[in-house]
């Protein structure tokens, strides 16, 4: 007897009247129009069943503390790395875990079951590193919470960050992170980069760098990243997070740079709502978009994911923990509107930033964890331009949350009472 078989149900593929059976919290098998005894069926009635979203870049940190203690006036990356320092002080272990576990019933609402979440060490009583080390144990049952050792004052340039990072990682912190372009110098930046790669190396682990996340057409952190990647033997270990002034990097240069990334095979994130609010703020007019060259890095093989990086804090006003939100906007930054380019990136929210994470067990394939949600749509592109409403979201074959259809109801003079979404299939 299985546990739960949802039938007709569209896949990402594009394979309609689909079942899927789960027994013991895995996908136990997938099929056309299945028929077994189960505890619980469902009748996904055509909507597309996915994955759950994964965000590959995140700051839970900071996150719901807008405007404590003030709000980011300038809307620059610099401003908010100020107001975030003048914020430190201020921060008390029971806040950071209140915002921090409340933006992950947020995050469960929409199907975001996976984020992986820089948290910065530069505050030498390691607070939030404490906080998001509690908070990833507490939401283990329905969140794969995954930790970036972040020195968001830069390594070499904030006093003791090297130390604190290490402290970090023995604490238990997955990933080791970086942000070069925050170093004095570029040398410093190259330095940083060397430096924190042969760390991740000794350790066994996982880098994640925040890299050339400026507007400088002369940043060069990314080029060191893949250096160092292909030295150290880090292959599909590396993530590039930003690269912003890849926007603005000259054209031959960048052609060379694509085809180093894609031999060290690094992951790039983008970060598409924060990205387009951030870069171009030196620039008057035309302004630039500052989202990385996501087609071209497609293109050459490299593994692209789009994460959400803020939600309400010093960066960014807006937000909710909608990984549809942050796709739409990237299909529309970065003008990837033909049918494959938009379920590019649909993928950027899914299994690409699943692969970021190195995700196990992750997909809707047989032996897969029964993790997945209900959508109200047909097909990708029909849930990012509707930015569709999450049915049900399953964790382990057990229902974690569910939301009442976006139906509307018409009462037009003159007609009978209709009701609407807005969907023409
Ligand atoms: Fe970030």
């Amino acid at each position: 007897m299985l546990d739960l078989l949802i039938h007709n149900a569209t896949l990402p593929d594009g394979r309609n009247a689909m079942s899927v059976a789960v027994s013991g919290g895995k996908i136990v098998e997938v099929a056309p129009q299945l028929e077994a005894p189960a505890h619980q069926r469902i009748d996904a009635q055509g909507q597309l069943l996915c994955p759950p979203f994964v965000d590959p870049h995140f700051h839970m940190d900071a996150t719901l503390s807008y405007g404590l203690p003030r709000v980011n006036q300038s809307g620059t990356l610099l401003e908010g790395i100020a107001l975030w320092g003048e914020l430190k002080p201020l921060l008390t272990q029971e806040a950071l875990v209140a915002r921090a576990l409340a933006y992950c019933d947020w995050a469960a609402a929409k199907g975001l079951l996976a984020i992986r979440t820089h948290v910065d060490i530069c505050d030498p009583r390691l607070l939030a590193v404490d906080a998001l080390l509690q908070v990833k144990k507490q939401v283990a049952p329905y969140i794969d919470l995954q930790l970036v050792a972040f020195p968001q004052d830069g390594v070499l340039r904030a006093p003791g960050a090297l130390t604190n990072l290490k402290r970090a990682l023995d604490k238990g912190v997955d990933v080791v992170g970086g942000i070069p372009h925050f170093e004095r110098t570029m040398a410093d930046g190259a330095a940083s980069v060397k430096l924190l790669c042969e760390l991740a190396a000794e350790r066994g682990l996982r880098v994640d760098m925040h890299c050339d996340e400026s507007d400088d057409p002369l940043s060069r952190h990314v080029e060191t990243l893949a250096f160092e990647t292909q030295r150290l033997g880090l292959h599909g270990r590396v993530t590039g997070s930003h690269l912003t002034s890849m926007h603005s990097m000259d054209n031959y240069y960048v052609s060379k740079l694509i085809a180093l990334m894609a031999e060290a095979q690094l992951h790039a994130v983008a970060n598409p709502l924060i990205n387009i609010t951030l870069q171009g703020r030196h620039d008057t007019y035309p302004k630039r978009r500052g989202l990385t060259r996501v087609p071209e890095l497609l293109a050459a093989g490299i593994n692209v994911a789009f994460g959400h990086d803020c939600v309400m804090d010093p960066w960014y006003s807006l937000g909710s923990g909608d990984m549809l939100e942050v796709a739409h906007m990237g299909l529309h930054v970065a003008q990837m509107t033909s049918q494959a380019a938009m379920r590019q990136c649909f993928d950027a929210v899914t299994v690409n930033a699943a692969r970021v994470m190195g995700l196990e067990n992750y997909g809707l394939d047989v032996g897969c964890h029964a993790d997945f949600c209900l959508l109200q749509a047909r097909d990708p592109v029909e849930a990012l331009r509707l930015r569709a409403t999450r049915l049900k979201v399953f964790r382990r074959g057990q229902l974690l949350a569910e939301s009442a259809s976006a139906v509307a109801q018409l009462h037009v003079a003159g007609r009978p009472t209709q009701t609407a979404w807005m969907s023409n299939r």
